[in-house]
């Protein structure tokens, strides 16, 4: 299927996936335990497998019911491939029908915690107690397991938990190991994976950044390669690979709009000039930019303008190069997984056609054309950060809240001008400095960095207002500061964080101090839906 598959063939296990919500996550758990693992669409053929030679597959759960009219199917070839293969849920249904079992229609359904309880003595269960907490979530249920199966552990309501054929290898819960309620899962996952089908752990981060940095060093040979370096997490560990790769062959451009926070670009300029052995090209496009916005209020005409005016610097750097006798061949992306997911390349089988939008993406000039290299693109988030941490970028870039692409011009409510760019720049470091402690201190106490309290985004808006106020025995009429400050996972939904009152009166007092032009301090008490995140 892919490039990456192939490489890795003999440790790589196969997550086909039937539409699971927990999809993503068995790929996941998978890795934690050093072993490397995909997803793959459900109708693969038992031929893809076969070329791909996986060490295992493990089939998914699904929303489906076996027998509906379009309930996902399986290659029944698969099964005799000879490869270990474990079924959860839909994943554990579908095995049994595909071999001659049943499935019966439950009138009660199972969800949520259950009490597994052994009655075969079975590999999968090893290390674990006779008597166990795992996860449900299905009405249907397997009521006869296929010929040579043996049924290893009921519930109250389900006969057969789970199943296995063990001269065919084959495996099958209808709980979910993949998720954390499922007390004993990843020892389950384990004895799956060492146990049963003998993987070796070898997806480490050490044995992951040089297999990346030899396929670069392969993909791009003598060539350029060319790097938009936004700062943040994903630009910046590409760039940190593409360092120890190739080094000078690529050309980071690090485009300054003056729209990035305080500190910001010295911060990127000093990495990527002292840290990193790149070619490294700081753009200063702060007049321009400023230019094009003079006098534009409305924020899609501002994400249009920051938007296209990126591009126009970014090629006029791949021009001169070009000019100068260093013509480009390849783009560099900080794709990764989710991205390619999300996108619907599993939808259609392959990352061409995810290739291809990413393409249509970005408005290429008439005649321009990169080769794109993205060697993210198999990883998750916290991987990349792994990654990042392993490539020695300091840790305030690779736990770098999300920033958006335009910048602060989205945050500063009205036309942007350079003294309000300068306000909200202040306001904002304020803001950070406080609440990078406030985080700091929950992480000390629970040693968890995502701990279910920290914030997840936290920034100052300056909307284009004034009100009064008094500053010694003066009248002031000046404008206020809003502070967001957000608890969330995924940016799609998120609650506003609930913050300790004397954290809150640091930020307001510091900022109506330190900061001239600002008399007032708003605290933004919306979740989103129904506000967003941003404030444009
Ligand atoms: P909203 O405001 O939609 O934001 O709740 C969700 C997340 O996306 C970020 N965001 C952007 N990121 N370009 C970006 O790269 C943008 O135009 C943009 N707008 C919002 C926002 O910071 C939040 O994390």
């Amino acid at each position: 299927m892919t490039e990456q598959v192939t490489k890795q063939a003999a440790q790589t296990v196969l997550v086909l996936d039937f539409g699971a919500q927990y999809g993503q996550l068995i790929a996941r758990r998978v890795r934690d335990l050093h072993v490397y693992s995909e997803l793959v669409p459900c109708d693969i053929s038992a031929e893809e497998i076969r070329a791909l030679a996986p060490a295992a597959l493990i089939l998914s759960g699904g929303p489906a019911s076996v027998y509906a009219d379009d309930a996902p199917s399986i290659d029944p070839k698969i099964f005799e491939l000879g490869l270990p293969i474990l079924g959860f849920c839909y994943g554990h249904q579908i095995m049994a029908v595909s071999l001659g079992g049943e499935v019966a229609h439950s009138e009660v359904g199972e969800y949520g915690p259950a009490t597994l309880i052994r009655e075969h003595d079975t590999a999968l269960l090893n290390s674990t107690p006779l008597e166990q907490r795992v996860w449900m979530s299905h009405r249907d249920a397997v009521s006869r397991v296929p010929e040579g199966f043996t049924i290893t552990a009921h519930t109250a309501t389900c006969p057969v938990a789970a199943m296995e054929d063990t001269a065919r290898k084959l495996y099958a819960t209808q709980f979910h190991p993949e998720v954390k309620h499922t007390e004993h899962g990843e020892q389950i996952l384990k004895n799956f994976l060492f146990e049963i089908c003998k993987i070796e752990a070898s997806w480490t981060m050490d044995n992951i950044t040089e297999e990346k940095v030899q396929a670069i060093r392969e993909q791009v040979g003598d060539n350029r390669v060319i790097l938009a370096l936004s700062g943040g997490v994903d630009s910046s560990v590409v760039a940190a690979l593409g360092a120890r790769a190739i080094g000078k062959q690529m050309t980071c451009v690090f485009i300054n709009h003056g729209l990035l926070r305080k500190g910001e670009p010295e911060q990127v300029e000093e990495i990527f000039t002292q840290q990193f052995d790149v070619d490294f090209k700081h753009v200063h496009a702060e007049e321009r930019y400023a230019a094009l916005l003079d006098g534009v209020t409305d924020p899609e005409e501002k994400r249009r303008i920051i938007g296209t005016q990126f591009w126009n610097e970014f090629f006029a750097v791949a021009q001169e190069l070009e000019r100068n006798g260093k013509p480009v061949t390849y783009l560099a992306q900080g794709t990764i997984y989710p991205d390619i997911i999300e996108s619907g390349a599993r939808k259609t089988g392959g990352k061409a056609s995810t290739i291809k939008s990413h393409h249509n993406l970005i408005p290429f000039p008439d005649g321009v054309h990169f080769e794109l290299i993205e060697p993210l693109d198999h990883f998750f988030k916290d991987e990349v950060r792994e990654l990042g941490l392993a490539l020695g970028l300091p840790e305030h870039i690779v736990y770098r809240q999300p920033f958006p692409g335009p910048g602060l011009a989205i945050r500063i409510i009205g036309a942007v001008s350079p003294e309000k760019l300068q306000m909200l720049k202040e306001a904002d470091a304020i803001v950070r400095e406080e609440l990078d402690r406030y985080n700091q201190r929950l992480f000390d106490k629970t040693g968890q960095r995502n701990s279910a309290h920290s914030c997840w985004q936290y920034f100052a808006i300056l909307p284009d207002i004034k009100s009064v106020g008094v500053m010694g025995d003066e009248r002031t009429y000046a404008r206020p500061i809003i502070l967001r400050a957000v608890e969330s996972s995924d940016a799609m939904t998120a609650d506003w964080a609930k913050l300790p009152y004397e954290v809150l009166a640091q930020i307001s007092s510091r900022i109506v101090a330190e900061v001239p032009g600002v008399n007032r301090v708003a605290y933004d008490i919306t979740s989103k839906p129904p506000a967003t995140i941003e404030w444009e």
